[in-house]
């Protein structure tokens, strides 16, 4: 596994990049579901759960939940209760306004907490979930156990994430990328699927989304600069000059097979 040096983000770095501007940005950007790809990569991520099959009664929980746009189109799409789970409050707070008033709005719950110390019982959820956000999280051995805890048997774990790519990269590259995302380590897609391998599950599925990954990045560049007059405008010169440089070092890395994403399926037996 490429290990680079360990960055020193806590988990209150992550919580104010989200509580501020950064996570407007990163909406602006991606959309009120916060990962590549959007509501169509929920979608594929919920059939190669087989929640296009599930129950009413079956639970979801959402580890890093945000904004709650997963959780509304898992309720909304599929009929399934969703509990997100987010260490943010503003992040929380924003999710159940946005929620409030929707005809599915019963089927969600949002809690504030973490995915290292989940406010749930032993055995808990059909799915445990998680969307481009588990790169925050520094603890992934710990966090793996946790979602072992609160599924039930024969239950899921369905996720996507940031990783490193095939490609190793410098200490000052690495140095560049984390610091811009105040990522504190990245896996590897083999990473996580020894790692999910050694919590006990049974490891259904894990795919490469490299290609994908660097797609989206010139999608987002995109995006950033037509957007540079209202970004310099509402949160100033200097914050869109460093996203800029973050997006275009992401993006350049992607393309260079340095950084990319996976997706992971696993059953608790
Ligand atoms: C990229 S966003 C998640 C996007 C979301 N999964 C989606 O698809 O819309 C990252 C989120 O992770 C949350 N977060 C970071 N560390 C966390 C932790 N240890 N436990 C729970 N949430 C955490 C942040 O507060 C932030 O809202």
């Amino acid at each position: 596994m490429v290990d680079h040096k360990r960055y020193d983000f806590s988990v209150n770095d992550v919580s104010e990049v989200y509580a501020g501007p950064g996570g407007k940005l990163w909406e602006l950007l991606m959309g009120e579901q916060i990962h590549v790809g959007g509501p169509e990569q929920t979608d594929l991520l919920a059939r190669k759960a087989e929640i296009d099959k599930a129950g009413q009664n079956f639970a979801l929980l959402d580890i890093c939940s945000a904004l709650g746009g997963p959780a509304r189109h898992l309720a909304e799409k599929y009929g399934i209760k969703v509990v997100g789970l987010d260490i943010t409050p503003e992040m929380v707070l924003e999710a159940k306004k946005r929620t409030e008033g929707k005809p599915y709005a019963s089927k969600i719950e949002y809690r504030i907490g973490s995915g290292l110390d989940i406010p749930a019982h032993l055995n808990s959820f059909e799915v445990v979930w998680g969307q481009d956000a588990w790169c925050y999280i520094r603890d992934k051995v710990r966090l793996i156990e946790e979602t072992w805890r609160v599924l039930k048997p024969g239950g899921t774990l369905a996720f996507t994430d940031w990783i490193w790519g095939s490609v190793s990269v410098s200490e000052e590259e690495s140095d560049i990328l984390m610091e811009f995302m105040v990522f504190p380590n990245l896996q590897t897609l083999n990473g996580y699927a020894e790692l999910i391998k050694a919590t006990g599950y049974e490891l259904v599925e894990k795919v490469d989304l490299q290609e994908d990954f660097a797609n989206h990045m010139d999608i987002y560049l995109n995006i950033l600069q037509k957007a540079k007059p209202d970004i310099e405008a509402g949160f100033g010169v200097e914050l869109y000059a460093a996203a800029e440089k973050g997006v275009i070092a992401w993006q350049q890395a992607a393309h260079n097979k340095k950084v990319g994403r996976g997706l992971w399926i696993a059953k608790k037996p």
